[in-house]
């Protein structure tokens, strides 16, 4: 793990020898039990990937922690069964889309993961009013979205997220699929799957799962759900055509 290499390195590099004799008492026993209060296994549950896949009540990349407690209620022999999925990933239970693998997660750890996931109580979704916003493409076509574009008041100034969306698919992405989402010869045009009929879930979906055998990686673990949202605000923002290419302006500029 990333956090472990960093206190490997920063060990070498002279911490007290207090700190540095802790860290490899906790190396010596990396089977030691995790605690199974609920704080412990949602720390651990943080600090994996799982959260830009799974939260409790809603379906995002893979099903809600309820509803997974809920398939699996009474049944003693799931939390082998779950464990070894999780550590291998794969597909097949809820849909086509798989879950990646977790093989750095020991056996121990993985069960606590799941036990917690079995204990999550079936949270009603709570159905949200969806704000729409309406805008017109190009060819002057009406559109409709369930985010905002714009800033209230301005056909030029884009929101918060839209502009978060720019900077990161222009840090990320653009080496790939091209700078502001323009055409390259690596990857598709994103603006094209889009007008193609691919909506934010899709989106999603392949951007945290990937597709390594095809060359594009998966960036569950490294992007949060909200922030592949903002990359798909803007992207959906070029393939509109509402927002230009190159930087766009934003709130109090
Ligand atoms: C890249 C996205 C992704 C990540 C990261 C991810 N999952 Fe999943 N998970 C999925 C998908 C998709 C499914 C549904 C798989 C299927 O249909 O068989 C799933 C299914 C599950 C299931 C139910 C499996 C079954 O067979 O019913 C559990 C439990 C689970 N995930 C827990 C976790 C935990 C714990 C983590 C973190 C260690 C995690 N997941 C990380 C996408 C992900
Ligand atoms: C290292 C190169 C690379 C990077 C970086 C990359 N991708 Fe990709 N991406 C690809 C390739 C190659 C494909 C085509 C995979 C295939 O053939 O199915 C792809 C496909 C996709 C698709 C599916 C498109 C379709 O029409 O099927 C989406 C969505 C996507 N990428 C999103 C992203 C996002 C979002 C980022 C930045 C967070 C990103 N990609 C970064 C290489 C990359």
């Amino acid at each position: 793990m990333v956090l472990g290499a960093l206190l490997e390195v920063q060990a070498g590099q002279g911490l007290p020898w207090a700190l540095a004799a802790k860290q490899s008492a906790v190396k010596q026993s990396p089977e030691k039990p995790v605690n199974d209060t609920s704080d412990d296994v949602e720390k651990l549950i943080k600090n994996s990937d799982c959260a830009s896949c799974h939260a409790v009540d809603r379906q995002l990349v893979g099903p809600s922690y309820s509803a997974i407690a809920q398939r699996y209620a009474g049944q003693a022999s799931a939390e082998d069964r779950l464990a070894k999925k999780i550590k291998d990933g794969g597909a097949g239970a809820w849909g086509n889309v798989p879950m990646t693998a977790h093989s750095d997660l020991s056996n121990v750890k993985l069960k606590s993961m799941v036990r917690w996931v079995l204990a999550q109580k079936a949270a009603n979704a709570q159905a949200q009013d969806r704000k729409t916003y309406q805008y017109k493409d190009k060819d002057g076509k009406s559109v409709t979205l369930d985010f905002p574009v714009f800033v209230e008041g301005s056909d030029q100034k884009v929101t918060k997220d839209i502009f978060k969306g720019y900077e990161l698919y222009n840090s990320y992405c653009y080496r790939c699929h091209g700078q502001d989402v323009t055409e390259s010869e690596l990857a598709p045009d994103l603006k094209r799957s889009l007008k193609q009929g691919m909506n934010g879930q899709q989106f999603m979906s392949i951007a945290m799962t990937g597709r390594e055998d095809k060359g594009m990686p998966a960036w569950a673990g490294f992007f949060s759900e909200q922030e592949i949202k903002q990359i798909y605000m803007y992207v959906k923002g070029r393939s509109l055509e509402l927002v230009a290419v190159g930087r766009p302006p934003t709130e109090g500029e």
